[in-house]
C-alpha cells in the first residue's frame, strides 16, 4: 500500500463539501501534506474563497450532489480534464431535525441523495480506478451517529450508518488491491451544520480544525474507523440503547 508521500506524487485529492466546515479543514490538512486539491460544493464563490486559503494547486468544480447523476458527471469532468485522483474524501453532507414524520420528503430525499447516493457513486468510481491501478486512499466522512439510531434526526443517523457499513465493507475488499479505505466518524463539530439542519449546536462541539488534524493523521496511517475526540471514543463503549436514549434527550425539540 502506498503511503501519503507516494500518493501525493501520483495524484490529487478530491474533497467534497470543502467550501467550509469540516471539509474545508480536511482539505487544509491535505494541502499541508502537499496534495494538489480538487474541491467541490454548490456555491462557486465560497469555493473560490476556500481555494484562496489553501496551499498548492486547487481546482474548483461546483456541483450539487443532490441532483440525479451529479456525482458521476463531477467525476467524469475531473477525469476529462486529465486530473488523476489518488485520494477521495467524501465529506459533503446535510441533516435534518424533528420527528421522522415531520421532516419533509424533499429534505429526506436530499439527505439520502448527498449522504448516501453521491458518496456511494463517487466511492465506486474512485475505487474502480484505484483498484485497477493498485493505489489510492478513500475516506468517507460518517458520524458517531452511525453507531446507533438517532431519534429526532432519524434519516441523518440512518444515512451515516449506511455509509459507515458500506465503507468498512469496501475497505475489506480494497485492501488486497493496495487501496486504503477509512470511515471518519466525528462527534458534534463547531460548524454551520446544525444551523443548516435546523438544530442547536451542542456546547461541547469540537473544533473542526482539531478534528480534521486527527482524522487526516489517522487516515494517512490507514486506520479503519476514526473517531476524533477522547470522549467521543469513550462513548462508543456504551450500549446502543443507552446512546439512543441520550440522543433522544439531546435532540428532542423543546
Ligand atoms: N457538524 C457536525 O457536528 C458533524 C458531526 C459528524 C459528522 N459530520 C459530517 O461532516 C460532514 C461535513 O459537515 P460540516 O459540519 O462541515 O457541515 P457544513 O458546515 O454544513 O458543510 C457542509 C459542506 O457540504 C456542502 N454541501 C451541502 N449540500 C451539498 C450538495 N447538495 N451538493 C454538494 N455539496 C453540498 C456544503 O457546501 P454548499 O452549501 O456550498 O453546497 C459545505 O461545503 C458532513 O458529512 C456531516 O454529516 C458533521
Amino acid at each position: 500500500m502506498l503511503n501519503f508521500n507516494e500518493l501525493k506524487a501520483r495524484g490529487a485529492a478530491l474533497v467534497t463539501g470543502a467550501s467550509r466546515g469540516f471539509g474545508f479543514e480536511m482539505a487544509k490538512q491535505l494541502s499541508r501534506l502537499g496534495f494538489d486539491l480538487v474541491i467541490t460544493g454548490r456555491d462557486r464563490a465560497a469555493l473560490g474563497e476556500a481555494a484562496a486559503k489553501l496551499d498548492g494547486d486547487v481546482a474548483v468544480y461546483p456541483a450539487d450532489l443532490s441532483e440525479p447523476g451529479a456525482a458521476k458527471k463531477l467525476y467524469g469532468a475531473i477525469k476529462a480534464d486529465g486530473i488523476t485522483l489518488s485520494v477521495l474524501v467524501n465529506n459533503a453532507g446535510l441533516g435534518a431535525s424533528g420527528e421522522a414524520w415531520e421532516v419533509s420528503e424533499e429534505r429526506d430525499g436530499k439527505i439520502i441523495s448527498v449522504n448516501v447516493s453521491a458518496a456511494v457513486t463517487l466511492s465506486k468510481l474512485f475505487l474502480s480506478d484505484a483498484c485497477r491501478r493498485g493505489y489510492g486512499a478513500l475516506c468517507n466522512v460518517c458520524s458517531v451517529g452511525a453507531f446507533q439510531p438517532g431519534p429526532y434526526t432519524a434519516s441523518y443517523y440512518a444515512s451515516k450508518s449506511f455509509l459507515h457499513s458500506y465503507t468498512l465493507a469496501c475497505r475489506y475488499e480494497a485492501k488486497s488491491r493496495g487501496v486504503a479505505v477509512t470511515s471518519v466518524c466525528p462527534g458534534p463539530l463547531d460548524t454551520g451544520f446544525f444551523r443548516s439542519a435546523g438544530a442547536v449546536k451542542p456546547r461541547a462541539a469540537m473544533s473542526a480544525e482539531k478534528a480534521a488534524e486527527y482524522a487526516v493523521r489517522r487516515f494517512s496511517h490507514g486506520a479503519a474507523t476514526v473517531v476524533p475526540g477522547f470522549w467521543n471514543r469513550a462513548a462508543r463503549l456504551l450500549p446502543a440503547c443507552v446512546k439512543t436514549a441520550a440522543v433522544a434527550r439531546m435532540k428532542k425539540p423543546r
